[in-house]
């Protein structure tokens, strides 16, 4: 596990953001793991600049997101399909066709999922997986005591994290679904690179559990202390009560040479 550690959530999403594009140009093919929420739009805006200004492709990305909303069409404004074509694909050239966001109209849901896990697998794998967390420390929609090993599925959201999301549904925590398609926690684990940020201080607390806390279900994002490449960059706010804050950010500062660029950060399978 790398944990960054960078001043504001402006300067954690640039480091994002840096580690992004140079994947992409690396890997043009590259398949990106999206994730939607409040804390990946800056490193969003970021990438669109460089598309804007011509310094990068999407035309050969394929992307999945995590989850989406069961019940909620895509063109509804809270769905996460609207959601990322408002905040993301409608401002770059990916492809319509190559963006894989979960059905949450699918009319057999077991099944949708099941073809999800095997486009996936189809594709090649996901290379780079962006996370938020969630206060409770959930990763896509697996809250609390999920399997560990789970694969895409529905699951049933906390009321923490209804709470959450009522901003939005026009702050109305009865019009959130209480039901969700997400990707597993054994999905997003067979990713070749995970990243995961988590800016200000209601993260505070999910961020000390998922490095510091011991390995369990109650805290989905913890698995990512036995991933093989997990990033998590977090502002001040949110390394607030990391015990160890310190040593990360003395490793991150004497890192050899070798070590310093975005390369050392992209997929290494
Ligand atoms: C969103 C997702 C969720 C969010 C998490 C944090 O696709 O999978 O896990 O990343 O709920 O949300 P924000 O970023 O809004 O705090």
């Amino acid at each position: 596990m790398e944990v960054i550690i960078l001043p504001t959530k402006e300067a954690g999403s640039n480091k994002a953001a840096e580690i992004f594009k140079y994947c992409i140009r690396k890997n043009p093919s590259i398949i990106l793991g999206l994730a939607t929420g409040s804390t990946p739009l800056p490193l969003y805006e970021s990438l669109i600049q460089n598309y804007t200004d011509g310094s990068l492709d999407f035309s050969q990305v394929t992307s999945f997101n995590l989850d989406e909303y069961v019940g909620v069409s895509p063109n509804h404004q809270a769905s996460y399909a609207y959601f990322m074509k408002e905040n993301f694909f409608n401002h770059i050239n990916i492809k319509p066709e190559n963006t894989f966001i979960p059905y949450g109209k699918a009319k057999n849901i077991p099944d949708h999922c099941k073809d999800y896990e095997t486009l996936i697998k189809d594709k090649g794998g996901i290379d780079i997986q962006l996370l938020g967390i969630g206060t409770d420390g959930h990763i896509g929609f697996n809250e609390p005591t999920s399997s560990l090993a789970s694969r895409t599925r529905i699951k049933t959201l906390t009321r923490q994290t209804i709470e959450d999301n009522a901003r939005f549904f026009d702050g109305k925590i009865d019009d959130v679904p209480k039901h969700v398609i997400t990707m597993g926690i054994g999905t997003i684990m067979e990713s070749k690179h995970v990243i995961l940020l988590g800016f200000g201080k209601n993260k505070a607390q999910a961020i000390k559990d998922t490095i510091e806390g011991p390995l369990t279900a109650s805290i989905p994002a913890s698995i990512l202390q036995t991933h093989e490449q997990a990033t998590i960059i977090v502002d001040e706010e949110a390394a607030s009560k990391l015990d160890r804050c310190d040593y990360y950010k003395w490793v991150y500062n004497n890192r050899p040479a070798w070590q310093r660029g975005p390369e050392d950060l992209c997929p290494k399978k």
